[in-house]
């Protein structure tokens, strides 16, 4: 059972303060978890004193709740080494959450648009390892001396069914891993059946694109949005409809008035690129709404959801849709290194086959090498592992950024930690301008991404995009202080500071 043992760590809980008692939600959700096989049988739950921190509640909640659930049979105490759920469960009910199984309507095979990509500019190529680009990730010793054994192990114990043709959609191991960490994780509704692998976001946003119907009727992208999205759909012929962002995510009232029967939107609910925004319940309402009565799709860009510092888990947009129009995209790329090339897709039924005929018809399949060494690692509990350790790192990473930042630019930049993701974002003050910035900060050895060249339609606001994930701390300070001197020979110079009202976005 020792695969199991950090999903249940992961858990994403809904605690609220006031009303029901603590005790009462954790046993609630646990149980529901439970029946449903979020968490599975033999799965080894967190101690109550891991637990009542990361929830942040008194531990004699977290006991209450575990007293309840072992006096019921949901779990079992081994002495000494802590609870696991029962592995005599019975089967769960057909029909009850989280199990429901839905007939396949069909989808007639030219609904799909398959253009050819042409003109293709790719806007954030990352191999500039310079502080503080984008995307950077941290594989520490550890991770890399379990994937060189892992992936020892599984050349060595290779199958004939790894040298063949196999399933589009990956191997059914990898795809059920992968479906017990995004139920126990992320809250999401899924049976293997409907995962697809991929090699990672962007490759899923292509596939979206090739599957759904439409598309050139109108898609609503968020603005500012993620720029590879935007472009992919613009290279595929489709009407793009920026909608507005504010402190609540995408502005859905907006999108209705400006395209009502747009027949898809592009979104990054849990952390809004780049402003990192959450969408609020309100809007994920909305949106629901808005894809039930027009039959319209909901595109979920999950990116970085594995490296959340405080406040609440958030779980998926996808995990509250009753009505399958959500098709949630996750990648492994962020949560363990770009280089891995690998994904996964949550296809609402009605879409899946269409979507494994654009799966096997751009390449057959994923490779099974790297599936194997994937699942192993996942399976086995590294994953999990991994994840715990680097978001300490990416933690004091961007702590240190915040207080540097702060130290040297208070005056100039207005800087708030963001309790997700691996990029912070920092306005302007003064009418600074971010794009002056950005071009002056290159030359001197400093990469910030200018915000306002990330909107399309809406009023851009200065701003600095700066990753701070896999950059220590001897990095970080010196490069502030490059920051530091460009920011203040910007603010020094008038034509500079007039700059931003008429800089060129793009
Ligand atoms: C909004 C967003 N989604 C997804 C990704 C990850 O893309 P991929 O899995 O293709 O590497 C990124 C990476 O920067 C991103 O910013």
């Amino acid at each position: 059972m020792k695969g199991q043992q950090g999903w249940a760590e992961l858990y994403a809980f809904e605690i609220t303060h006031g009303g029901t008692p603590l005790f009462r939600q954790i046993y609630l959700q646990l149980r529901s978890a439970i029946l449903t096989r979020r968490l599975r049988p033999g799965t080894k739950l967190p101690s109550t004193r891991e637990l009542a921190s990361q929830l942040g509640v008194s531990r004699s909640a977290a006991v209450a709740a575990y007293e309840q659930l072992l006096a019921e049979g949901y779990t079992s105490g081994r002495h000494g080494s802590g609870t696991y759920i029962s592995s005599d469960l019975p089967e769960p009910i057909e029909g009850s959450e989280g199990r429901r199984k839905k007939p396949v309507p069909a989808i007639s095979s030219d609904a799909s648009p398959m253009e050819s990509v042409a003109d293709f500019v790719d806007v954030t190529v990352q191999s500039d390892q310079r502080p503080f680009n984008l995307g950077r990730t941290l594989v520490d010793a550890r991770t890399i001396e379990l994937w060189r054994k892992l992936s020892a192990r599984s050349l060595r114990s290779l199958s004939p069914s790894h040298f063949g043709y196999s399933d589009p959609r990956g191997t059914t191991v990898l795809r059920k891993t992968i479906c017990d960490y995004l139920q126990a994780a992320r809250g999401a509704r899924c049976d293997p059946e409907q995962i697809v692998v991929t090699t990672g976001t962007q490759h899923a946003i292509d596939l979206v694109i090739r599957v759904l119907p439409g598309l050139d009727k109108g898609v609503w992208i968020e603005d500012p949005g993620y720029p590879l999205t935007r472009q992919a759909l613009l290279a595929a012929g489709a009407k793009v409809r920026p909608i507005p962002v504010d402190g609540q995510g995408i502005e859905v009232a907006k999108g209705i008035k400006s395209a009502p029967n747009a027949r898809a939107v592009f979104v990054t609910p849990s952390h809004q690129f780049p402003t990192g925004v959450v969408l609020s319940m309100a809007r994920r309402l909305e949106l629901l709404a808005w894809a039930r009565e027009k039959s319209a799709w909901i595109v979920e860009d999950d990116y970085a959801s594995e490296f959340r510092y405080g406040g609440r888990p958030l779980a998926s947009l996808q995990g509250l849709d009753e009505g399958e129009r959500v098709i949630y995209i996750g990648t492994l790329n962020k949560a363990l290194f770009p280089g891995l090339r690998m994904g996964y897709v949550v296809v609402p039924r009605p879409l899946l086959r269409a979507f494994i005929a654009a799966r096997y018809l751009m390449d057959r399949q994923p490779s099974t090498l790297s599936q194997a060494v994937v699942a192993a690692f996942m399976e086995e509990g590294y994953f999990a592992a991994h994840i715990r350790r680097i978001r300490l790192l990416y933690r004091e990473q961007r702590d240190e950024l915040v207080a540097a930042l702060k130290n040297r630019l208070g005056d100039d930049l207005t800087v708030n930690a963001p309790d997700q993701g691996m990029h912070l974002v920092a306005l302007t003050r003064r009418g600074l301008s971010d794009v002056a910035i950005e071009r002056a900060g290159r030359q001197h050895g400093v990469i910030v991404r200018a915000m306002s060249r990330l909107y399309v339609a809406a009023a851009p606001a200065s701003a600095l995009v700066l990753g701070f994930s896999g950059y220590p701390a001897q990095m970080i300070l010196p490069a502030v202080e490059r920051l530091a001197q460009v920011v203040q020979a910007q603010s020094k110079s008038p034509s500079a500071r007039q700059r931003f009202a008429s800089a060129k976005r793009k």
